[in-house]
């Protein structure tokens, strides 16, 4: 058996093929490569390898929200944020979906038709960014949106201002509590956020009282949830406030980047963009025809490149976890409090699993399903697997399929000229300097209609 132990001791890398110890001072993580452990680590339901302390930082920023919660505490969060991605509750939100998608693209269209040519250079990465907030907002915080999108911008500027501190001001000690400007904004905005999200708990929990109900949308589906059969709560307000602001950090950024990632494959592949299109006018009619979840539940080909999207430039590059006793990890001995990481985008292209075109855009990969895809059924790995594995997947392939739809029944679209290829890992892959894209406008004929 290896010894991740001996290699730490010697502050050397250890390498073994896809396994390498990474020694970095005191500290050595275990770099994980190869699927077998990987599929160990993240259906680990025993505790043994547990989520990596995010910092004081980020959890001030997020509290202890779904994504961080562990054992038993994570099991009670689950169970009340759960009924809420229910597929039959997330076909309800499509039409916010779509109608946030709508407004965008409509902007889109109006500097189309009036430039020459019916032509428009779009910098979608800023747009999408701007529409998976106002999805988010719509859909977790229903007619309560005009407060979810100030809690929204709170939260952002609070994002900067967290990610800034990790790496000046708050390896000082006790620096976090001084009067800064810094920290005197956050605290101002860390208020407003708490302020405006009791409000609208308050006025739900009222309408409740009064027979009106929770609301359809995520807050309300959540709140129905933890007010128990027995009305007992499961979850204290602070942490519904917790996952309020998860939902936020974990749903926007991660399918804003899916969007444009797709936007630029779809954009170098016009075959593939013409059979999407193709197909979308099958399913969900012409131009001007609503979208309806049942419409997009039929598209198959739009599925299968975003599955390949996620393959190839999947938001989420890298995983860890620490272990929290010593372990044996297929043949391989890991001393408690060892990192583990597990680097998505690298197993994304191993050629033994995927095949000799693993580095290519294939999505036919996918044709009959995202199990059947690779040599490995679980290796697709962009939504994590096992107990832990996003809980908003649905939604995210929800709202880009609905997305894209629009899109391409109203636009024939191609990566700028000016685009730079340089994908960024910043918590999230990103292009680096944002993704132009020159929009063209349909004709009629080429809508459907
Ligand atoms: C393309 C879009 C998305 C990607 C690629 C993505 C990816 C992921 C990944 C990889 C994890 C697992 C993290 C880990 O194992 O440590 C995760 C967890 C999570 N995601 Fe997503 N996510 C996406 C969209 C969303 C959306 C739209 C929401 C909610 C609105 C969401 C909410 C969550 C939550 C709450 C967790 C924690 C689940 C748990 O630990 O029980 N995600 N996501």
């Amino acid at each position: 058996m290896s010894s991740l132990a001996a290699g730490a001791r010697s502050s050397a890398v250890w390498c073994s093929g896809k396994v390498f110890v990474l020694s970095s001072g005191s500290t050595s993580s275990l770099f994980v490569a190869r699927f077998d452990m990987v599929k160990r680590i993240l259906s680990d339901r025993t505790g043994l390898y547990a989520k990596v302390d995010p910092g004081p930082a980020i959890l001030a920023l997020l509290g202890m929200g779904l994504v961080f919660t562990e054992g038993e505490d994570w099991a009670r969060h689950r169970r009340v944020v759960h009924p809420a991605f229910a597929m039959d509750k997330l076909k309800m939100m499509t039409g916010a979906m779509a109608a946030c998608a709508a407004e965008v693209i409509r902007a889109w269209e109006a500097r189309a038709a009036s430039a020459a040519g019916g032509e428009v250079t779009v910098e979608v990465g800023e747009q999408f960014a701007e529409l998976t907030a106002d999805v988010i907002s719509h859909t977790a915080f229903g007619s309560s949106y005009r407060q979810g999108k100030e809690v929204f911008l709170a939260q952002r500027e609070l994002q900067v201002i967290a990610f800034t501190s990790i790496y000046n001001r708050s390896r000082v000690p006790g620096m976090r509590y001084a009067p800064t400007e810094s920290n005197r904004r956050r605290w101002k905005l860390e208020r407003k956020v708490r302020d405006t999200l009791m409000a609208v708990i308050d006025e739900r929990l009222a309408a409740a009282k009064d027979a009106a109900g929770y609301g359809s949308d995520l807050l309300g589906l959540m709140l129905e949830a933890n007010a128990g059969e027995d009305g007992k709560r499961l979850m204290s307000m602070d942490e519904i406030i917790d996952e309020c602001k998860t939902f936020f950090f974990a749903g926007h950024e991660t399918t804003s980047h899916l969007l444009t990632w797709a936007m630029f494959l779809l954009g170098t592949h016009p075959e593939w963009q013409q059979r999407l299109r193709e197909e979308v006018l099958r399913e969900c009619g012409d131009a001007e025809a609503p979208i309806s979840a049942d419409a997009l539940s039929q598209l198959k080909q739009v599925t299968m490149v975003l599955y390949e999207t996620l393959r190839l430039y999947g938001p989420v590059t890298l995983n860890a976890r620490r272990a929290t006793a010593d372990a044996e990890l297929c043949g391989v001995k890991v001393p408690k409090g060892t990192g583990l990481l597990i680097p998505y985008a690298i197993l994304h292209r191993d050629e033994e699993v995927w095949g000799a075109d693993a580095g290519e855009f294939n999505p036919l990969r996918f044709r009959d399903g995202v199990r059947r895809a690779a040599a490995d059924p679980s290796a697709l790995l962009s939504f994590s697997i096992g107990p832990r594995s996003c809980i908003g997947q649905d939604f995210a392939m929800l709202e880009a399929k609905a997305t894209l739809a629009l899109i391409l029944r109203r636009f024939a679209f191609e990566v700028a000229p000016e685009y730079v290829h340089a994908p960024a890992d910043f918590l999230t892959l990103q292009p680096l300097q944002g993704l132009p894209i020159v929009l063209k406008l349909l004709d009629p004929q080429e809508r459907g209609i």
